[in-house]
């Protein structure tokens, strides 16, 4: 099948080269002339384990095109997938202009049996207006399904190429066959592809991101409570798991949920609702735990030093939102940086992947971006840890001791276990556990 895609954004990117990998034509589009001529060299702007190597492979084997120039393209698709942003606007719903800016552009090079989809998140009934405004300016009814995605940053082909399920929004026969058609390849995992309505397909896709963020602020909430009343968020978490109803994804505490897409979607949806004279407040209480979440690591940091933390040294492990990404959208290690910056703290930061897009924001107000995880803690007062890279799960605690002036560390993510950092002297502050003073004993 031949495929346009517009938008090399992370969804776009990883939409197109999957389809292409799968034997389509695709070709992607974009308004960017640099991104575009970085794209034919296999170089991608955003970090997404074997991306690269793929979009290189299938574009040397000529399934893989990049161009500007949509006018040259579109003619000739059988499907055109919308995969632009839409970012949150000033009031929390999503922000569709560049949604619009691609229908209009696309309207008068639309072949009569092209189906056009929309990939991008969009509110419900977005889709209805796609449809509406391709017929004005096409004059004639254009076939337009929606086709959302569930990737997540980090795995994105994987979950493209073995989906828990595919789901297409479809108006028709028509559309449901090419969407089947196109999609026949995943089947092999034997997960299903759902057909539905538009507009049910749109909510499926908020309704998951927006459950998913309410099970991390619920166990944000029991986590904070467990430090109160003296329990181990790690054993409550695994005594609930267990429960074949409520499972064990999704459930680990931390410093509240990041990214570009769970924020986002939960607002966007408690904003719709409200504009449709509802009162979202499941959503709305999600979004305020997870905002205070977020800042749970720089309270514990403000409470025992008694907010004195000018002139200290911090070394501050994992900047990302997650690991195996360089994304740092809403990442609670901005929150942590940026009170340490406001206080007058030394700062050494390490990540395996963000590093630049840190750099890009902060400059010289953070001291030192450091190679290792070992040199960002050397001579530091505490550690901070944000992120939960494989690579600090396991440090050489002797070393890391020696290193530091004093062996404090306040972990975001539980990686360590409570009985080591007793036995090797560390003071340690993590998420719904006991906290562990050696300047105490
Ligand atoms: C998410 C959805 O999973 C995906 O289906 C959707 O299409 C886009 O949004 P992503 O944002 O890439 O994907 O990351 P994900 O791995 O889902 O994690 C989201 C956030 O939740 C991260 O900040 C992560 O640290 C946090 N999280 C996740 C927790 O705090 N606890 C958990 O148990 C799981």
């Amino acid at each position: 099948m031949k495929l346009a895609v517009i938008g090399t954004g992370y969804v776009g990117l990883v939409t197109g080269t999957c389809f292409s990998d799968l034997g389509n034509e695709v070709t992607c589009i974009d308004v960017n002339q640099a991104k575009v001529e970085g794209l034919k060299k296999g170089i991608i702007p955003i970090y997404e384990p074997g991306l690269s190597e793929l979009v290189l492979r299938n574009h040397e084997e000529g399934r893989l095109q990049f161009t500007t120039n949509a006018a040259e393209v579109i003619p000739d698709a059988d499907i055109v997938y919308i995969a632009v942003g839409t970012p949150q606007s000033d009031s929390g719903a999503a922000d569709l202009s560049a949604v619009w800016k691609v229908v209009e552009g696309i309207a008068p090079h639309l072949r009569e049996d092209a189906l056009v989809v929309v990939k991008s998140t969009v509110p419900v009934g977005t889709n209805g207006k796609v449809f509406d405004m391709l017929q004005k300016l096409c004059g004639r009814e254009v076939n337009v399904a929606s086709n959302p995605e569930f990737l997540k940053e980090g795995s994105a082909i994987s979950d493209f190429m073995y989906p828990d399920r595919v789901v297409c929004g479809v108006r028709n026969k028509a559309a449901e066959e090419l969407l089947q058609t196109l999609h026949a390849p995943l089947v092999r995992t034997g997960k299903p592809i759902l057909f539905m309505s538009p507009e049910s397909s749109e909510l499926t896709k908020y309704a998951a991101n927006a459950l998913l963020a309410t099970k991390i602020s619920f166990i944000n909430e029991i986590a904070n409570l467990s430090e109160k009343v003296g329990a181990d968020i790690n054993d409550v978490r695994i005594g609930m798991g267990h429960d074949q109803r409520i499972g064990f994804q999704f459930l680990f505490p931390g410093l509240g949920y990041g990214g570009s897409c769970f924020p986002k979607d939960v607002r966007a949806l408690a904003s719709l609702a409200e504009t449709l004279e509802l009162q979202p407040k499941i959503m709305r209480a999600v979004d305020e735990v997870n905002v205070h979440q977020r800042a749970s690591l720089v309270r514990k940091i403000d409470a025992f030093y008694g907010g004195d933390v000018a002139g200290k040294t911090f070394g501050v492990w994992g900047l990302a939102f997650k690991p195996k990404t360089d994304d740092i959208r809403e990442a609670p290690a901005l929150e942590l940086l940026n009170y340490l910056v406001e206080k007058g703290a030394i700062i050494h930061v390490h990540d395996p992947e963000a590093m630049e897009n840190v750099e890009a924001q902060f400059g010289d107000k953070i001291q030192k971006y450091c190679k290792s995880e070992m040199e960002a803690i050397d001579g530091a007062d505490c550690l901070a840890i944000n992120t939960e890279w494989n690579e600090y799960r396991t440090p050489d605690f002797k070393k890391l001791k020696a290193k530091m002036t004093t062996p404090t560390i306040f972990d975001g993510r539980n990686l360590f276990d409570l009985g080591t950092m007793e036995k090797h002297g560390f003071t340690y502050f993590s998420v719904g556990r006991r906290s562990v003073d050696v300047s105490k004993t």
